[in-house]
C-alpha cells in the first residue's frame, strides 16, 4: 500500500519477516544529471540510516531500521502505528503542552549531540504507543554549527506558527523551554534563531 509519493521518495506499507514495516525508496529526479542524482540518492540514504542509528544511541525514539539496500536506494524500517504530532496538536488531543515540551526536548537532545535534522517539523514526528518518535532524517547532518542548528530551529518555529497558530504561545513556553533543558548550548542557538529571523525581516 502506497503511503506517500513525495518529490524525493516513495513510501509503502510492507511486511518485513512478518513485521509491519515501511519501505522508503528514493526515486530518481528527471531533471538531475543521472550519475550525480544516483550519488546524491546514495548519500541521502546513508545519511538517513546513520543518523537514525545515532539518534537511537542517544536514547531518542526512531523507527527500527530493518534493512538498507544501496543498490535499490531503499530503506526498510519499523512501521509506527499512530498519528503525527501535527495532527494531534491540531486536534487538540494528547495534551498539547506536554507534547510541545517533549518536542523541544527532542530537538535539544539532537542539537546537543551534534545532529541537525534538516526537516524538523511536526509532520516528521509520530506519536506511537504514547511516545514521540522522530522520522525522516534524509536532510540531516552531523555538525556543531550554531548557524545550522539555528536554521533547524527556525524551520521548527515557522512550521509551528503556521500549523499550530492556536498554540503559538507554547512555542516559547514549552518547545523552547524543553530545548533549553536538553541543550547546554541553547542560548547561542536561540540567539542565532532571532538573528536569522531579523535577517528575514530586513532583507
Ligand atoms: N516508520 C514509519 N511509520 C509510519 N509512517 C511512516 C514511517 N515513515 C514514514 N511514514 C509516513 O510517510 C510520510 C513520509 O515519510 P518521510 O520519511 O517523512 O518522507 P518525506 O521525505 O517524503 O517527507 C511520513 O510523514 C509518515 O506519514
Ligand atoms: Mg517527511
Amino acid at each position: 500500500m502506497l503511503l506517500k509519493r513525495g518529490a524525493e521518495a516513495e513510501l509503502r506499507r510492507v511486511e518485513w519477516h512478518g513485521r509491519p514495516a515501511v519501505e522508503k525508496v528514493r526515486v530518481p529526479k528527471a531533471y538531475r544529471h543521472e550519475t550525480l542524482d544516483e550519488q546524491l540518492r546514495k548519500v541521502r540514504l546513508r545519511t538517513e540510516a546513520r543518523l537514525m542509528s545515532e539518534a537511537r544511541s542517544l536514547g531518542l525514539r526512531v523507527p527500527i531500521l530493518y534493512d538498507i539496500d544501496l543498490t535499490g536506494n531503499r530503506l526498510v524500517m519499523e512501521f509506527l502505528e499512530g498519528a503525527s504530532a501535527k495532527d494531534l496538536l491540531q486536534q487538540g488531543r494528547g495534551g498539547p503542552a506536554p507534547l510541545a515540551r517533549e518536542i523541544g526536548e527532542l530537538a535539544g537532545t539532537l542539537h546537543a549531540n551534534g545532529i541537525v535534522h534538516g526537516d524538523l517539523t511536526t509532520s516528521n514526528m509520530i506519536v506511537h504507543d504514547h511516545r514521540l518518535y522522530l522520522i525522516d532524517f534524509s536532510m540531516g547532518e552531523k555538525t556543531d554549527s550554531v548557524e545550522a542548528k539555528g536554521v533547524d530551529l527556525r524551520l521548527l518555529k515557522e512550521a509551528w506558527m503556521s500549523a499550530h497558530f492556536v498554540l503559538e504561545g507554547l512555542f516559547e513556553s514549552e518547545v523552547l523551554a524543553g530545548y533549553r533543558e536538553k541543550n547546554p548550548g541553547a542560548t547561542d542557538v536561540i540567539a542565532k534563531l532571532a538573528e536569522i529571523e531579523a535577517r528575514g525581516r530586513y532583507t
